[in-house]
């Protein structure tokens, strides 16, 4: 992390869990267990639907809500789609685009989540741009080659002031949902990497200024050690977003010097 020059943000992606019934009863315990003062943004990101409750409850914890989707077009006849606007409307401040299994599951496109990220960022919500290599690409040695292509694919037309309200997580697709996390030094280094091609198309300030996140089986458990390094500005967070207690072990894990 670096304070000085970026937010630090500790996002969770629910992702198809848990009911809308369920969000006063997690605030309520997360924020027994949160410290007084707050050292990062914490964000929560959830189906659609769920969005109003968490507006509504994650107040008490200045939680900030998020989607996890949403349409590249901005409305129209796209039946089961959810615009940018709609997610503003109720209250989403950031959206995850691009994540590994909306790659796998539904075929998306490095140039789709440069549409969805724009389509975010005309009504102000921040993207969470999700990035991240496949266990072959990283044992053939391609995951920089790969990572710059998606960074620079998803950022395409975005321009720097715009940057200012984009986030990008790193997510090695091996170390999600399955208790393998990348070591320090290898989120590090592509973390590292990623902000060197952000540097490359803006400039050293813009650059400086981007939050880079971890994700892939972050847990209360490496936490600390993962965010200590200098290029990871928070962490995207999946099973462990789920339980309250350990969630609010990783937003403590982010007040360290
Ligand atoms: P896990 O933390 O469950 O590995 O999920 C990571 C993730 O996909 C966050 O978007």
């Amino acid at each position: 992390m670096n304070r000085k020059y970026r937010k630090t943000i500790i996002a969770g992606n629910w992702k198809m869990n848990m009911l809308a019934s369920e969000i006063k009863p997690f605030v309520e315990q997360l924020k027994e267990n949160l410290p007084k003062t707050k050292t990062c943004e914490i964000v929560l990101c959830t189906p659609a639907v769920m969005i109003p409750a968490m507006v509504k409850y994650g107040k008490e914890c200045k939680i900030a809500a998020g989607g996890e989707d949403v349409s590249k077009f901005e409305k129209g006849a796209y039946t089961g789609e959810i615009s940018a606007a709609q997610l503003a409307d109720v209250g989403a401040k950031y959206c995850i685009v691009g994540h590994s299994e909306r790659r796998e599951y539904h075929g998306e496109s490095d140039m789709l989540v440069n549409e969805k990220a724009k389509a975010l960022l005309a009504k102000g919500i921040s993207p969470i741009i999700c990035v991240g290599e496949s266990l072959a690409q990283r044992e053939m040695d391609l995951t920089m080659e790969y990572v710059a292509y998606q960074v620079k694919t998803a950022l395409s037309g975005i321009d720097a002031t715009q940057l200012r309200r984009c986030v990008i997580a790193y997510e090695p697709i091996w170390a999600i949902g399955t208790g393998k996390t990348a070591t320090a030094e290898q989120a590090q280094e592509v973390c590292e990497g990623i902000r060197a091609v952000i540097r490359k198309i803006y400039g050293a300030r813009p650059a400086r200024a981007v939050s880079i996140l971890y994700g892939g089986s972050m847990n209360a458990k490496n936490a600390e050690e993962l965010l200590a390094q200098p290029d990871i500005d928070g962490g995207l967070i999946g099973g462990a977003s789920l339980k309250p207690v350990d969630f609010s072990v990783i937003v403590k894990a982010t007040d360290q010097d």
